[in-house]
């Protein structure tokens, strides 16, 4: 992906079927750790959404939560990561003996999810759970089976719902494909 080229955005899962699937995913999370606080750490940025809208289903399950993020980096091409992850910004929180979920946007070549797990369980909580939105299975890389996961996506770019293509479009309420193919069979927000 060239950063000039023209694209559009083609609508693939809309918002009432997020909202839909974050309930489904809450009533499986609540049933795997009711009676527990939740440790809840989002991996910045893309997270941020997908992690507040399913803490606030947990808490209409009666589910206490704590917050916090960690921000990796990867590099290789901008939009697909090539194995190295660094850490930007990492956990304030302590967490050794806490039911801790970890929550990510999308789960592609599966580096950065096995690299924050890994730094995570080194931490020694007492339970270590992974959520996500979406998840490309047809890039992984490496072996990695995220506990919740949203929705299954083919191999495309997808932005919105957090999700970002050159830092836009993270706000929007749905989410959709980056398209280079038909630039005019969609549209741009
Ligand atoms: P992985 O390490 O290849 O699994 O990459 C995961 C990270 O790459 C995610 O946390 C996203 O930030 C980013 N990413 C991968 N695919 C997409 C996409 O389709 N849209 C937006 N960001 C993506
Ligand atoms: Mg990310």
């Amino acid at each position: 992906m060239s950063e000039n080229q023209p694209f559009q955005l083609l609508p693939l899962i809309s918002e009432e079927q997020i909202k839909n699937r974050v309930e489904k995913l809450a009533d499986q999370i609540a049933a795997d750790f009711g009676g527990f606080e939740l440790l809840v750490i989002g991996l910045l940025t893309g997270s941020f959404i997908f992690m507040a809208d399913t803490v606030r289903a947990l808490h209409r399950r009666g589910i206490k939560t704590w917050i916090d993020f960690i921000r990796v980096e990867s590099y290789g091409m901008e939009s697909a990561s090539n194995g190295k992850v660094e850490m930007k910004y990492p956990l304030s929180s302590p967490i050794e003996s806490r039911h801790v979920l970890l929550v990510d946007d999308i789960l592609d070549t599966g580096y950065t999810l096995q690299f924050v797990k890994k730094y995570v369980q080194q931490k020694n909580p007492k339970v270590l759970k992974t959520c996500v939105l979406l998840d490309k299975p047809s890039r992984r890389k490496v072996s990695i089976q995220p506990d919740y996961v949203g929705f299954q996506v083919p191999d495309a770019f997808i932005v919105g719902y957090g999700l970002d293509y050159q830092y836009q479009f993270r706000e929007l309420p749905g989410l959709f494909i980056v398209s280079f193919e038909n630039p005019k069979s969609g549209f741009t927000p």
